[in-house]
């Protein structure tokens, strides 16, 4: 199968077949990162740009390694030093890196539905780091791919995404992509964290954690975002970590074999306990090692349709 896209911005649109290709190229790109040498030619002379109107560590940085990791060029755009602080618009920015030539350009805002736009502005192939409270599908890619690898596939795998839901993106892409592959999906919260119609996504709501947390394979752990919080949203912090932050006595409803994944970054002992954010069931780090196998993925797959034989020399 060749991958016909232009441009990756969700889950939302994204077939089986397309995620199941990804997820496939990702694993030979997992095999490149445990080289001595971490470099194959197969993007050389292309050029991949990030452009990133939010901080990030993990994706930003991924998303380099991985281009550099298969030969392209990369550039980064840092926002606080660049003409946006001048006033040049979106639009006008991307037209600026088409005139680059750039092949690739990577982009994470604060509004909802922005990289949609730069995908209509621009030539050059554009993937959503992170748009808003919409989606960060590159985020539930490398989610998916460490379910995969860790419970062997997604069909009838009881999956738990804990936390604050009304403000993620990771929730969302996770939602759209999990409930696709056949898992069954639960949202794990206070009612004011869960947004009212979150059912029509196929997913059940617990606001008990007790209830919610029962005998599930994987428990996602999202941040408790407090930049994007208005106030009132729970008590305390103190409160919400009694109440849904996991730790030793929430994961004991789970199954015995439970994963636990969190996007990152972590608000340490908030939303999970430092002994099950260090202990055996996360695979926290690993989840990171996959995002730059995952990133690969995409990159070559947008760059080349998949059509390049030869990903390894
Ligand atoms: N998970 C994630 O998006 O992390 P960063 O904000 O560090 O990129």
């Amino acid at each position: 199968m060749k991958f016909k896209r232009k441009d990756v911005l969700g889950l939302e649109d994204l077939t089986v077949e397309e995620i199941n290709l990804i997820l496939d190229t990702a694993e030979p790109m997992k095999e490149i990162m445990t080289r001595d040498i971490k470099k194959v030619p197969t993007l050389r002379g292309r050029s991949v740009i990030t452009l990133f109107y939010e901080p990030s560590t993990r994706t930003r940085s991924s998303f380099e390694l991985a281009a550099k990791y298969l030969g392209a060029d990369t550039s980064s755009i840092a926002i606080a030093t660049s003409s946006v602080q001048k006033g040049e618009s979106l639009r006008d920015t991307a037209k600026t890196l088409e005139a680059m030539a750039a092949d690739v350009i990577i982009i994470r805002h604060s509004a909802a539905g922005a990289p949609h736009l730069l995908a209509r502005w621009v030539s050059a192939r554009v993937i959503n780091a992170g748009d808003g409270a919409h989606e960060h599908p590159t985020q539930a890619l490398l989610d998916m791919f460490t379910i995969r690898e860790k419970k062997g596939g997604f069909q009838g795998l009881k999956v738990a995404i804990l936390g604050d839901i009304t403000h993620s993106r990771v929730a969302r892409s996770n939602i759209w992509g999990l409930t696709k592959m056949g898992a069954e999906v639960r949202v794990v919260g206070p009612a004011t964290l869960i947004p009212p119609d979150i059912e029509r996504l196929g997913v059940k709501v617990y606001y008990d954690w007790e209830e919610g947390l029962k005998d599930v394979d994987v428990i996602n752990v999202l941040r408790i975002q407090l930049e994007r919080q208005k106030k009132g949203l729970f008590p305390s912090i103190r409160e919400y970590t009694k109440l849904y932050g996991l730790d030793q006595q929430k994961l004991q409803v789970a199954k015995p074999d439970v994963l636990v994944l969190h996007p990152g970054p972590v608000n340490r002992g908030i939303e999970i306990s430092p002994d099950v954010q260090d202990g055996p069931h996360a695979a926290i780090n690993e989840q990171v090692t996959n995002g730059v196998a995952v990133r690969m993925a995409l990159l070559y797959l947008l760059m080349t349709g998949g059509e390049k034989d030869e990903i390894s020399a």
